[in-house]
């Protein structure tokens, strides 16, 4: 039954925007027992079909890649793709999975820049995320070596870096960096702070791909909540958003 919910909050009956529309999730966590996303490969197949339901028809999942807690390789990475592809279709689960990485900026990172090839996906681009204390000292320099490289950088959930300023966030993107929002940021998830840095990067039309983030079965719950927020609306309707490039 239709409900007149306009007039109760800012948050308008929204759930016609559902992520069909951008088709692509970039960032997950899905490959189990690799780093803290699911245990089992039956989690997984749950939350895929949980990610199904809201309209995505491709997911590239994104483990950590860090050299103090997951030094996952990138052949192990592509393995625990193939079990989970392999699991996926038993299922009779339509949907595409590719697998790239969420790469941790540290030193060992810096270090291999140029000497190992990444995981990408799209256009050769690169998912990095940083601390939440603080900015590497080496950021800019590591940016211009991976673009040296050939990598168009996205920088996983800028919103939650919230050390940065106004003036960091655009230094940033004069220098071609990519900022994916996360979806639970629209929410409370991680914190009211979080979600209005989230919603003013949103307002400066700064964000150009939106990530799940998704690590188990409460995140997967969570996105038909963010579907129904007015902020999800202005960022589709910012037409900034390159999910459905990918
Ligand atoms: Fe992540």
């Amino acid at each position: 039954m239709f409900k007149w919910n306009f007039f109760k909050s800012k948050d308008l009956n929204l759930s016609q925007i559902d992520f069909s529309l951008i088709k692509t999730d970039l960032h997950s966590h899905l490959i189990p027992a690799i780093d803290d996303g699911p245990e089992t490969l039956e989690t997984s197949v749950k939350i895929i079909k949980t990610l199904q339901q809201l309209g995505f028809k491709k997911l590239i999942t994104t483990p950590h890649v860090m050299s103090d807690y997951y030094k996952n390789t990138t052949e192990a990475i592509l393995s625990g793709l193939k079990s989970l592809q392999q699991e996926v279709k038993l299922h009779n689960i339509n949907m595409q999975i590719e697998a790239a990485a969420e790469y941790y900026v540290d030193y060992e990172f810096e270090q291999k820049i140029g000497k190992e090839k990444f995981l990408t996906f799209g256009d050769n681009y690169i998912l990095i995320e940083l601390s939440f204390i603080e900015a590497p000292k080496s950021l800019h320099e590591v940016i211009f070596k991976l673009q040296l490289e050939g990598y168009k950088i996205i920088l996983a959930h800028p919103e939650r870096y919230l050390y940065f300023t106004d003036k960091d966030y655009l230094n940033l993107a004069r220098r071609g960096v990519f900022f994916q929002l996360n979806t639970l940021s629209l929410i409370d998830y991680y914190s009211s702070r979080v979600r209005k840095r989230a919603e003013h990067l949103i307002n400066k039309q700064m964000i150009s791909f939106i990530g799940s983030d998704c690590h188990n079965m409460k995140h997967a719950s969570l996105y038909k909540k963010c579907q129904n927020k007015k902020s999800w609306q202005d960022l589709h309707n910012s037409n900034k958003l390159l999910n459905y490039t990918l």
